[in-house]
């Protein structure tokens, strides 16, 4: 439950929210102490701008926030955290303003702008409160805030502290609160059921890999896989990252955490999925049981692969849990990963690379991102490329050694292990802020997983 939001509204602050365009023709009906204050502090309503307006006894008593009429969610998410702590609420209609939905746009944005990492350290101040909007699906709203926050705070979790048995500890958490069941195969009994791969991987640290595995709800029901990227650090192995590419890399369990909090989201608002989660989770680390370049194993579904870089470790502990997923024919089969640098040069930090073997849904997920406000952009399973995965004594390297498309063939690589009947997005993301905007600190994001929910809620309600 998102406290940034109150249900008390005793002495709250109103706030106005006025574009540009609208200001001349509302200031004129202000009354002349507040039209004068707004024009002596040069208050024009641009996007971003606050003004705060004294009452007739001189003290704080209006919000008048500057905003683009198509940016509802992040256009009062700066408050938070720049108002006096104390109660607020709105003054205005925000669907006339904004367009429908708004309310909780402004809602979720409020929730998400009083977000802070607070494990390691105290944030400076409190946040300010805003008394819930009347049209608000505050559930949504609550489950939304509740499944980002969830997600930042695994992401930025230090691997220290967030290791694959750390991750189990949270994927159990969530299991717990909504009657899900949570199982684990850890370590050489990896070997045993057969996930090669996510062994090889993660054998190379003391800290054991696993596979971690939540199923929930109606057996009967539309199945719904979700698989992320539970690499908790990424040194790249023996083909070991560069300083400053390492320096990241506790975020690469960024496609586990969003996957995580969007289960989390579907289970809470109870919607009619058997859903199934699949986190791979292991270290790729640097030691004397770790794997190597060339080494050839053999993955879950049989096809051999050649290492051709241990850094493209993502792929290879996916390639086990969705040929496992692919097994009891998903209605819907969805993996988030970090999967790769290509995808950042392509695209930047803010949009995850979306690949699907299914062009209907593809459409709905974009369609279902431009609502929320949380875009993708799709790219291409351009099937001449895969010959760039071929390897000369094993069916895939897990590499091509040109540099083209780098995000394209590791989709490529991932589809090998997808049947081509099941429904399946997958999303490379960054799962992280560089830089702080209102509502989004700086550190991890789960990138895509509001367009995610919109998705599955619209599909299977
Ligand atoms: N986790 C990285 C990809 C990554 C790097 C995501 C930086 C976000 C930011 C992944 O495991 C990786 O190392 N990929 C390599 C693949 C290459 C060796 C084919 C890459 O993208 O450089
Ligand atoms: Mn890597
Ligand atoms: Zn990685």
């Amino acid at each position: 439950m998102p406290t940034a939001l109150t249900d008390d509204p005793s002495g709250a602050i109103p706030i106005v929210a006025v574009t540009p365009e609208d200001f001349a023709a509302w200031r004129q009906k202000q009354p002349p102490a507040t039209a004068a204050w707004l024009d002596s502090t040069a208050f024009t309503a641009e996007p971003g701008r606050t003004a705060l307006v004294p009452g007739p006894d001189g003290h704080f008593a209006q919000v008048v926030q500057g905003v683009k009429p198509d940016d509802a969610i992040w256009s009062l998410a700066r408050l938070p955290k720049t108002l006096p702590e104390g109660r607020y609420r709105l003054d205005f209609d925000p669907e006339t303003l904004f367009g429908p939905g708004a309310a909780s746009q402004l809602a979720l944005g409020w929730a998400l702008g009083a977000y802070a990492f607070s494990r390691y350290k105290r944030p400076k101040r409190g946040f300010a409160r805003l008394v819930w909007p009347a049209a608000a699906d505050r559930a949504t709203v609550e489950h939304l805030a509740d499944a980002i926050m969830l997600a930042r705070d695994l992401i930025n979790t230090p691997a220290e502290a967030m290791g694959p048995a750390e991750l189990a500890i949270a994927v159990e958490a969530v299991g717990a609160r909504y009657g899900a069941k949570v199982t684990q195969i850890v370590g050489d009994a990896l070997l045993a059921e057969n996930y090669p791969m996510i062994h090889a991987v993660g054998r190379g640290s003391a800290r054991a890999p696993r596979l971690i595995d939540l199923v929930w709800g109606d057996p009967d029901a539309p199945k719904l896989t979700l698989i992320g990227k539970g690499v908790c650090f990424d040194s790249g192995g023996y083909d070991l990252k560069p300083p400053a590419s390492m320096k990241m890399m506790k975020k690469d369990m960024g496609g586990a955490a969003t996957v995580l909090g969007l289960a989390q989201a579907i289970m809470a608002a109870g919607l009619k999925v058997r859903l199934r989660l699949l986190i791979p989770a292991v270290e790729n680390f640097v030691s004397s049981t770790a794997f190597r370049p060339l080494d050839i194993f053999k993955t879950r579904n049989g096809k051999t692969v050649e290492i051709g870089n241990t850094d493209a470790e993502g792929r290879l502990v996916l390639c086990d849990a969705l040929a496992e997923a692919v097994g009891e024919a998903p209605a819907l089969l969805v993996d988030v990963a970090t999967l790769t640098g290509a995808a950042r040069v392509a695209l930047g930090p803010d949009l995850p690379a979306l690949f699907c073997n299914d062009d209907p849904t593809a459409a709905a997920l974009l369609a279902a991102g431009a609502a929320e406000a949380d875009p993708l952009w799709r790219m291409p399973l351009w099937q001449p490329y895969r010959k760039y995965l071929d390897s000369k004594i094993a069916d895939l390297n897990n590499i091509s050694d040109n540099g083209f498309a780098g995000a394209v063939t590791a989709a490529l690589y991932l589809q090998e292990f997808v049947a081509p009947g099941i429904p399946w997005i997958h999303i490379d993301t960054y799962a992280w802020n560089p830089t702080t905007r209102p509502g989004r600190p700086s550190g991890g994001e789960a990138l895509a997983l509001r367009a995610l929910f919109r998705l599955v809620r619209d599909r299977f309600g």
